[in-house]
């Protein structure tokens, strides 16, 4: 694959030096995050709002979107591509709001928007909308210098209660990450597809089990707006979404998708998530395909009475993948994980 990445590189570097100033197209992105009780005072809440203000650069756009359809023979959606050769814009003061209160801040250097702000409990309940589990508040945020301006729906993650937490690439969209072309045409060309019977059993276990959701993956954040509308036509349950940041100085494009660098980076997440709530439980789903059983049988160690249940997609005839599972999961007891290769293998009762 290095002869892509070397095309795709020499396209960058030539259209930066083509001025994009000409354009001025600017984006917000709101991608849903969650709110935990606040561990040190309990009748406040800390939500966290997340996102990405970014300006578009419609050559480079244009120029990484024929280079890669040499490279897959394919022709590719524009308006993800572009979605990568955008620049996030940093240092901008943007505001979040809710009820009276506003807090202003401003998006890091990657022009990315990750921030904390607490609530107390009587605002919340205020602000609380209906939606699975614990519900929801909805906070505007909003570019100050622009008018430019969206909603960001945060999660109640409380402290009793069930998660779900699940991958999205080969788990419950088809992705095909162990080859790096399919990885590409499937990111970036015709509608995304969905493994069979997910979103169904998604739903199933919303409410049968009054759950919340939260999506992990490796994919970057830019991709989140293609995400949702896959999510919505399939009806998948809304969750919060807890994905990387792609950027053109540290990393490449193809390895980005490749790389396993996001082990840690999904760790984090589920230790975000145990540590902030005292009793609630999760079930954790993810693939053979990548890390996951090697990141969820380290959380499992970690937290063993709060993991009810790891669910890992594998393809029935894959005795490798098999082997590599009952080594990996090996402290894990045999009741607490299983394999399925679509929703209709999962069972409609966790417990
Ligand atoms: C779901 O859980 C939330 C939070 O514990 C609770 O407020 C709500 O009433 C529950 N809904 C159902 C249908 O049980």
């Amino acid at each position: 694959m290095s002869h892509i990445y070397r095309i795709i590189l020499a396209i960058f570097i030539v259209s930066q030096t083509i001025n994009a100033g000409f354009f001025d197209k600017e984006g917000l992105i709101l991608i849903p995050s969650v709110a935990f009780r606040d561990r040190s005072s309990p009748n406040d809440w800390n939500l966290h709002a997340q996102g990405w203000y970014y300006e578009e650069n419609p050559v480079q756009a244009f120029l990484m979107e024929k280079s890669l359809e040499l490279v897959v023979r394919k022709d590719l959606d524009r308006n993800r591509v572009k979605m990568f050769t955008a620049e996030g814009e940093d240092g901008e003061q943007i505001c979040i709001n809710a009820l009276s209160r506003s807090m202003c801040t401003k998006t890091d250097k990657e022009g990315r928007i990750k921030n904390n702000f607490k609530l107390t409990n009587q605002e919340i309940e205020t602000l609380r909308q209906v939606s699975s589990g614990g519900g929801k508040v909805l906070v505007d945020v909003g570019v100050q210098k622009k008018n430019l301006k969206g909603i960001n729906e945060i999660l109640l993650c409380d402290d009793n209660g069930l998660t779900f937490i699940s991958d999205i690439d080969d788990t419950v969209k088809i992705t095909e990450v162990t080859s790096s072309t399919q990885t590409l045409i499937n990111t970036f060309s015709g509608d995304f597809k969905a493994v069979e019977g997910m979103a169904e059993i998604y739903r199933h276990w919303e409410k049968q089990y009054n759950a919340t959701f939260a999506y992990l993956t490796a994919s970057p954040d830019q991709l989140y707006p293609f995400l949702r509308e896959f999510f919505d036509r399939e009806q998948f349950p809304i969750g919060s979404a807890h994905m990387r940041h792609f950027t053109w100085l540290d990393k490449n494009f193809i390895t980005f998708f490749m790389s396993s660098s996001y082990m840690s980076k999904k760790t984090e997440t589920l230790e975000m998530f145990l540590k902030n709530t005292l009793n609630r439980r999760f079930v954790l789903l993810g693939d053979v395909f990548q890390k996951d059983p090697d990141i969820y049988a380290g959380i499992y160690g970690q937290y063993p009475d709060r993991i009810e249940k790891i669910f890992i997609r594998k393809y029935d005839n894959d005795v490798v993948g098999q082997e590599r599972l009952e080594t990996v999961f090996k402290d894990v007891p045999r009741h607490k994980w299983a394999t399925f290769e679509k929703g209709s293998d999962l069972p409609r009762n966790i417990f």
